[in-house]
């Protein structure tokens, strides 16, 4: 492995990516919910379908502080902030980027304010298709959340549009992406779930060939502003990671204190050790970030399935371009959490991007 990793890193570029990752240090994460509380209800969100939200009120201040406390002396250094909705809770966003890095995820209806948070933080703003879709879907018919949030994440540097592409709709990515790349953000894709069973243009079933096709374009159309790599893409709609195909048994992130999760741990497979998905209460955690008994077959959660490739580095090291798909997948997660340089860092999404497309023939069914 080392002789392999010694070889492959000869190459300026992926040494230069490494060199960064490994400076950066080890990443000791959790995912939290901020608030139980959600001024919106998007259509087959998983947190309402699956009742997270019922149980498990809110933590009160005193609970709150005491909680990042532990949390620091356990050894936490990086917080995914979830919910309910995040922006409700600045205050608590603020004592939270004051002691960690950390990155949010909010539906972008109220901005979250620049003061007091400038540092340790990077904002993904939920949109799902284009205004009309997200209005009917996220907006119950009602709210113009798209337009709104474009408004208040206008050229943020703590911004990037977190896009759930749904099956039916992959023909109004590449407008809405050029919308946002105009307001001056980057984008990551994120695959619709359909844990209502919708059916339809929503459901997963269909597959997401289309999207990933769409996906495929707006890398083409705007190499420097898109996150989301042609790898990464195909795995999270796929569910194929060489000889694993995606499900409870080879997932990577989910709460090691949790009872619920002590057999998962005793199978061989890789997993995060530190990891634990926290309730609203912040006493309590359930058995992931996004379900409780969830079919994971339905999850399509972009971090969760970044966390399964970078966790099996081992699997990428049979050549070079197998490599470079693990060291950019792993480069792409620091980089959209600011883990490592930012500003430097996004210099080399095309390039990233570039090779990435050079080792295309070689896909999962390939190599699986
Ligand atoms: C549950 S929300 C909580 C944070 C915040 N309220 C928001 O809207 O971003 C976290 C993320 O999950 C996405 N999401 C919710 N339900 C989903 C589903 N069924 N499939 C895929 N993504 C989903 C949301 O769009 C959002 O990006």
């Amino acid at each position: 492995m080392a002789a392999k990793l010694k070889e492959y890193l000869k190459d300026p570029f992926l040494n230069d990516l490494y060199r960064q990752i490994r400076a950066a240090g080890t990443i000791r994460s959790i995912s939290m919910d901020i608030t139980h509380v959600c001024n919106i209800r998007c259509a087959g969100c998983y947190y309402f379908s699956d009742h997270m939200d019922e149980g498990h009120p809110t933590a009160d201040e005193a609970t709150f502080d005491a909680f990042l406390d532990a949390e620091a002396r356990r050894g936490t250094n990086f917080i995914t902030i979830v919910g309910g909705e995040p922006s409700l809770k600045p205050d608590r966003l603020r004592k939270i980027t004051r002691r960690f890095k950390a990155s949010v995820s909010t539906n972008g209806l109220k901005k979250i304010p620049m003061e007091g948070l400038e540092e340790n933080l990077s904002i993904g703003v939920s949109v799902w298709g284009n205004a009309q879709t997200d209005r009917r879907l996220r907006g119950s018919g009602k709210v113009d959340i798209f337009p709104r949030a474009l408004k208040n994440y206008r050229n943020d540097p703590r911004a990037f549009w977190y896009y759930t592409a749904l099956p039916g709709y992959a023909e109004q990515i590449e407008d809405v992406v050029a919308q946002c790349v105009d307001n001056g953000n980057y984008v990551l894709f994120n695959f619709y779930g359909d844990v209502a069973r919708f059916g339809d243009k929503m459901d997963h079933r269909r597959g997401f060939e289309k999207v990933r096709a769409a996906i495929e374009r707006v890398i083409e159309r705007f190499p420097e502003r898109i996150f989301m790599t042609r790898y990464v893409s195909e795995v999270v709609s796929t569910g194929r990671l060489y000889d694993q195909e995606w499900s409870y048994d080879v997932c990577t992130s989910f709460s090691t204190d949790n009872p619920v999760n002590f057999e998962r741990m005793k199978n061989g497979n890789p997993y995060s050790p530190h990891f634990r998905a926290y309730n609203a209460d912040l006493t309590t955690t359930r058995r992931c970030c996004t379900g409780i008994d969830r079919d994971c077959a339905s999850c399509f959660d972009v971090w969760q399935h970044f966390s399964w490739i970078i966790l099996n580095m081992r699997k990428h090291l049979g050549s070079k371009a197998e490599f470079t798909r693990w060291l950019t997948t792993m480069y792409m997660f620091y980089l959209i959490n600011r883990l490592v340089d930012f500003e430097s860092g996004v210099r080399h999404i095309p390039e990233i991007h570039r090779r990435l497309k050079e080792a295309e023939p070689l896909t999962m069914a390939a190599v699986g």
